[in-house]
């Protein structure tokens, strides 16, 4: 960072989010998982110029916002910093510019809950401000029709859209005349444009950005979260089982839900099917449900001499209560016997129509090393992934 940044961002993100709603302001509620001014942080700091940047934050939450500041700006701290906003939007700019640094030349003003405005936004409004010495502003042609509406919702007559832009931000000033314009300022305006324009600033608009919306309701919220999750606002999760058994020479084998004539079987409070075991845990883990102890009991007498299809029928159906869907199951066995190749598809048809969706089964030894190798004992590693829906 030089000493002396000409530009800065001040960013208000000190409002309540009333018409979003919820229990805390808007600017800390999450897209994707990271608070919305996190969001914006990202644009604001991947300009291309070094600024001064002001987070302008409701009290209580200035703590909040001192950290994700911090984790977004990485070496850029030292003209990075907080300060507390005002009872509304406009007294919120204004604790902004009361703290400019004085190498300051152009200020942006720009509100967190447009947390998806890409940096070349920030970029061109800056070069703009620059090259004209005015006000800038983002502004897009706006796609409906437009009516004028009377006091009884009638119509008094259709606006020329030609005419109309809908304003974004950040919206870039020169910064004496801005400070100048908040400081005659007697009344509220809806935005900057509006303010440094009635106190004589002259304002031009340039092309926005789609993805420079506000955040305003729940609606637009979710069309944030699905913009930044491409697999359409749901979330992946994973998880991973491990089973275990000794052969038991005496006992018959149950195998990814086959019965193996023959072969050694393994010893277990159920029918010592690793594999089932295995994809039970993993589909349990990855919902957060628990265990196949905690869910089903490992010294309930129902599931004595249970089947492992049983476990993998009940805990689809748990996942299926809880939100989730089944992505995909990998497992790999590991053990001497049984030769598992040639049953393999049978074994995997079997288990995906058990659990609807895909199980892929794969086998190896351990070169005579360890338990396994010696022939003790067979192990079944098993990963899930869910889809959970918001
Ligand atoms: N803002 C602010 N200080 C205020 C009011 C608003 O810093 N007193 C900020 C908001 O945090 C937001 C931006 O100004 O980033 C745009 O305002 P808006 O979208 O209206 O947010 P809120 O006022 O929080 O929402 P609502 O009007 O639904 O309560
Ligand atoms: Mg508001």
């Amino acid at each position: 960072m030089s000493v002396n940044p000409a530009v800065a961002v001040i960013v208000v993100a000190a409002g309540s989010g009333t018409r979003l709603g919820g229990d805390i302001p808007k600017a800390f509620r999450e897209v994707a998982g990271v608070p919305i001014l996190e969001h914006a942080l990202r644009g604001v700091f991947g300009m291309r110029r070094e600024a001064q940047v002001i987070v302008v934050a409701p009290e209580a939450f200035r703590g909040d916002a001192e950290l994700i500041l911090g984790h977004a700006a990485g070496d850029a701290a030292e003209y990075a910093s907080v300060v507390t906003g005002g009872a509304t939007r406009q007294a919120s700019v204004a604790a902004g510019i009361a703290v400019l640094a004085d190498s300051v030349r152009i200020v942006l003003v720009h509100d967190a809950a447009r947390a998806l405005t890409p940096s070349t936004q920030f970029d061109d409004v800056v070069d703009s401000v620059a090259a004209g010495g005015r006000g800038i502003v983002p502004g897009l042609a706006v796609a409906d029709t437009i009516k004028r509406v009377d006091d009884e919702e009638r119509i008094v007559e259709t606006v020329d859209r030609d005419e109309l832009r809908a304003m974004q931000t950040p919206q870039g000033f020169p910064r004496h005349a801005l400070a100048q314009g908040y400081a005659d300022a007697e009344e509220e305006y809806t935005d900057d444009a509006a303010l440094f324009a009635a106190t004589g600033g002259s304002v031009a608009v340039i092309p926005g950005d789609a993805r420079a919306f506000k955040i305003t309701t729940p609606w637009d919220l979710n069309r944030a979260e699905h913009l930044l999750r491409p697999e359409g606002g749901e979330r992946i999760r994973v998880g991973v089982g491990v089973d275990v058994h000794a052969y038991d020479d005496n006992a018959e084998l149950w195998l990814a839900g086959l019965l193996w004539p023959g072969e050694a079987g393994l010893a277990g409070h159920s029918d010592g099917d690793a594999v089932a075991h295995a994809i039970t845990d993993a589909l349990l883990g990855a919902a957060g449900l628990g265990d196949i102890g905690t869910m089903f009991g490992t010294d309930d007498p129902r599931f004595a001499q249970a089947r492992g299809e049983v476990f993998l029928i009940a805990t689809r159906e748990r996942l299926i209560q809880a939100g989730f869907g089944i992505e995909n199951v990998s497992v790999q066995i590991i053990g001497n016997t049984p030769r598992f190749t040639p049953r393999r598809a049978e074994a995997e048809a079997l288990l995906s129509g058990l659990i609807g969706a895909p199980v892929s089964l794969s086998a190896t030894t351990t070169d005579r090393l360890g338990f396994a190798g010696r022939g003790e004992g067979l192990t079944a590693i098993a990963t899930a992934a869910l889809r959970q829906r918001h």
